[in-house]
């Protein structure tokens, strides 16, 4: 399967800064579905070029059935620049950009680009952003969505749904994978927990994390439960074509289709055979 197309079945998405080898390291034996090499906010101004080189490095050796991406430093930064020289063809899977505003600042790294939308300006264009050709997805930045417009989110998110939403929409448009922003809360796992179903709600289809106590929770909100997957079995084999009445509730052929998809999502799932 094409890597763009692995990404759809993406629920973890752990950042690890470039410049901290132990992490790297210990990322190896998680089971996040996809590892953000982070060479920007998690990087001392110090230590960027040594991290570009450790985050090239890494690619390199590979990162097992697992997805890999490298996060590059924000288009307007004095890094950017190297960030696109060094990372054209790297072997990463993806490049992540940070604070995407336009399609202009989408450079060609040779892998696909996914954007993060954390600026109000990026939230306005999300929808020809997600559907630029080198775009693979979105990634919700919250921390600075809030830093940026004064939102101050409640402890369900208040304040933030619609600018989660518009990520939403634009991906969804063009049929790509859209992940939610990460949760600062590192001894918080019950409120954590909440907001990684939360996310499956909105319509993310996984989660971007900071910790490895985080990728239980997003695997398991992202990636279809036993009781989901036995459910589909058997709306599948219910099915006669048309509306009908299955357990209480209408479905029809857009169901199967939605069952059928949890079914191949159960198949997919990366970090847990591997983790
Ligand atoms: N990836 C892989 N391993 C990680 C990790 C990560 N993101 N975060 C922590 N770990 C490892 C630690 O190395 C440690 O392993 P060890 O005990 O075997 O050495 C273990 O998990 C427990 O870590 P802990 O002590 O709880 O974390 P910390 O207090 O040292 O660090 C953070 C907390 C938030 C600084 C750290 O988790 C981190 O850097 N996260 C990523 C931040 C980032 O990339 N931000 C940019 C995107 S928003
Ligand atoms: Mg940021």
């Amino acid at each position: 399967m094409e890597t763009v197309d692995r990404l759809k079945f993406v629920r973890s998405a752990l950042y690890v800064p470039a410049s901290n080898g132990r992490a790297l390291e210990k990322a190896l034996g998680l089971a996040a579905d996809m590892i953000i090499v982070d060479l920007e906010d998690a990087v001392p101004e110090d230590a960027k070029a040594q991290a570009r080189g450790a985050a090239l490095a890494y690619a390199k050796s590979g990162v097992g059935n697992r997805l890999l991406a490298i996060r590059a430093n924000v288009y307007d930064s004095p890094h950017h620049a190297d960030d696109v020289a060094a990372l054209k063809d790297c072997a990463a899977d993806f490049v992540v950009l940070p604070k995407v505003e336009d399609i202009s600042e989408i450079s060609d790294f040779g892998v696909p680009v996914l954007a993060m939308v954390e600026t109000p300006a990026g939230l306005f264009n999300a929808r020809s952003i997600a559907g630029h050709p080198r775009v693979a997805g979105l990634i919700a930045g919250i921390n600075d969505i809030a830093a940026q417009t004064g939102i101050r989110p409640g402890p369900k998110r208040e304040g933030l749904e619609l600018s989660l939403q518009m990520i939403v929409l634009a991906a969804s448009e063009f049929g790509k994978p859209r992940f939610d922003g990460v949760c600062n809360r590192l001894d918080d796992l019950d409120g954590y927990d909440a907001e990684c179903r939360q996310g499956a709600t909105f319509g993310f289809t996984g989660k971007t994390l900071i910790h490895p106590n985080q990728i239980a929770s997003a695997n398991a909100a992202f990636g279809p439960s036993a009781a989901a997957i036995a459910e589909a079995e058997e709306l599948i084999a219910a099915s006669r074509g048309g509306a009908q009445r299955f357990k209480g509730r209408m479905i029809e052929s857009m169901h199967v289709e939605e069952a059928k998809l949890t079914i191949e999502r159960s198949r997919h799932a990366m970090g847990d055979v591997i983790g």
